[in-house]
């Protein structure tokens, strides 16, 4: 997790009296804690001071069910998804259309085509949100929220938030909704819980919300609450952004790709070097522009290699990616693990010369068997496992 953080008026101790010096509801002239955890109450966790009681509700409503479908009949090969030509639909929660799933997550794009106007809360995962494309603000229970092209916004579970963008038509979305916390992989903090000098990025790298967005209003406001597959609607009498402060260590956050600090070598350094942020059952890593490798004989794209115990997922955000070819951006690779993979045909000689890649893309790499959708099935380059056949006969 990121650092300890704050935002608004707290009392001097936890679990004490915040007097509400006149602004008080039922009469009780303290405002109410309520604590937000993370793995029951091992981990971070974060203490909020809200107006009125967050437990208030007139209404709860079954309102649906999403479930996540393998395609049939998909043979053990490398898949090539163009889901930069998905068409535009719903708005930032409505608009995900699941792409591929495991027991730890869910990928998902979206590419929206109207804003979020109603409150929405995920009970049961986090999600990582990767701006592809947009830009704007998440209004969240902990506050306002900037986001911009290239961040990772990790929105921990049961976090209620509102995507407002500046531009809905811009909208680009690749979500990883996990089931477990996502973090900062232990081995880049030290024994004092700081970053170590080295590591790609440290605390400056990361942005919390900026500022409270209290609202005091006896006002109806539902959320639309996911948890796994089932979708409930609650009404509240209030508007549950009626926090007054809180401090801890779990609270959204962005990270951009663009500030991850990549490391070369002489020769080819392997992803473990370009980790990001870790969970259960897989790792995310970020493949920034850098500096290639500078052996006078170094082979600058990685070598053919069989991603044993794994499923490799690459998801191609900008630039011309070395190892590639044909590619577009807004596409995922998916290399399962079990067969080898490696650079096109062509792409070693051309890289000879290179000294430089400004490519980016972000990768995840999974323990368990990635499903693949049928919605993903759909957006499925046929020619793409043949690819290194097919290349190789016109280089
Ligand atoms: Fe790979």
């Amino acid at each position: 997790m990121p650092n300890y953080r704050s935002l608004g008026i707290l009392p001097p101790k936890r679990h004490i009296h915040l007097e509400a010096n006149g602004d008080s509801f039922l009469g009780e002239n303290m405002y109410y804690e309520h604590l937000i955890t993370t793995c029951g109450f091992d981990r971070a966790y974060s203490i909020l001071y809200h107006k009125r009681p967050p437990t208030r509700n007139t209404k709860i409503e079954r309102v649906g069910t999403t479930k996540i479908e393998e395609a049939p009949d998909v043979p053990l090969q490398h898949l090539h998804l163009k889901s930069g030509e998905l068409g535009r639909g719903g708005d930032p929660i409505s608009g995900r259309i699941p792409m591929m799933f495991n027991d730890d997550l869910v990928c998902w794009r979206c590419r929206p085509e109207k804003e979020q106007t109603e409150l929405y809360r995920n009970g049961a995962a986090d999600e990582v949100i990767f701006i592809q494309h947009g830009s704007g603000y998440f209004d969240t229970l902990f506050g306002k929220l900037p986001y911009q092209r290239g961040d990772y916004v990790i929105m921990p579970r049961t976090t209620t938030y509102r995507m407002v963008s500046d531009d809905i038509d811009r909208e680009d979305h690749m979500i990883l909704e996990t089931f477990s916390s996502v973090r900062i992989p232990e081995r880049y903090q030290n024994a004092d819980g700081q970053m170590y000098l080295g590591v790609p990025y440290y605390e400056r790298d990361f942005h919390g919300p900026t500022e409270l967005n209290t609202v005091d209003e006896e006002v109806e406001t539902t959320i639309l609450i996911k948890d796994h597959e089932r979708w409930t609607r609650v009404t509240m009498p209030h508007h549950p952004f009626d926090v007054v402060g809180w401090d801890g260590f779990s609270y959204p956050y962005t990270f951009n790709a663009w500030d991850f600090e990549p490391l070369t070598g002489t020769t080819h350094l392997p992803p473990p070097f370009q980790q990001t942020f870790e969970a259960r059952g897989f790792v995310i890593c970020t493949f920034a522009p850098r500096h290639l490798d500078h052996h006078p004989k170094a082979i600058k794209v990685p070598y053919v290699h069989s991603n044993v115990e794994a499923d490799e997922v690459l998801f191609y955000v900008d630039g011309e990616f070395g190892s590639r070819k044909g590619v577009d951006l807004g596409s995922f690779t998916l290399h399962p693990g079990g067969i080898p993979h490696g650079p096109h045909p062509g792409t070693i000689m051309k890289s000879m010369d290179m000294a430089k890649t400004e490519e980016m893309a972000v990768m995840f790499d999974t323990d368990r068997k990635l499903y693949l959708t049928p919605q993903a099935l759909e957006l499925n380059d046929p020619h793409y496992p043949l690819s290194w056949m097919e290349e190789a006969q016109t280089v």
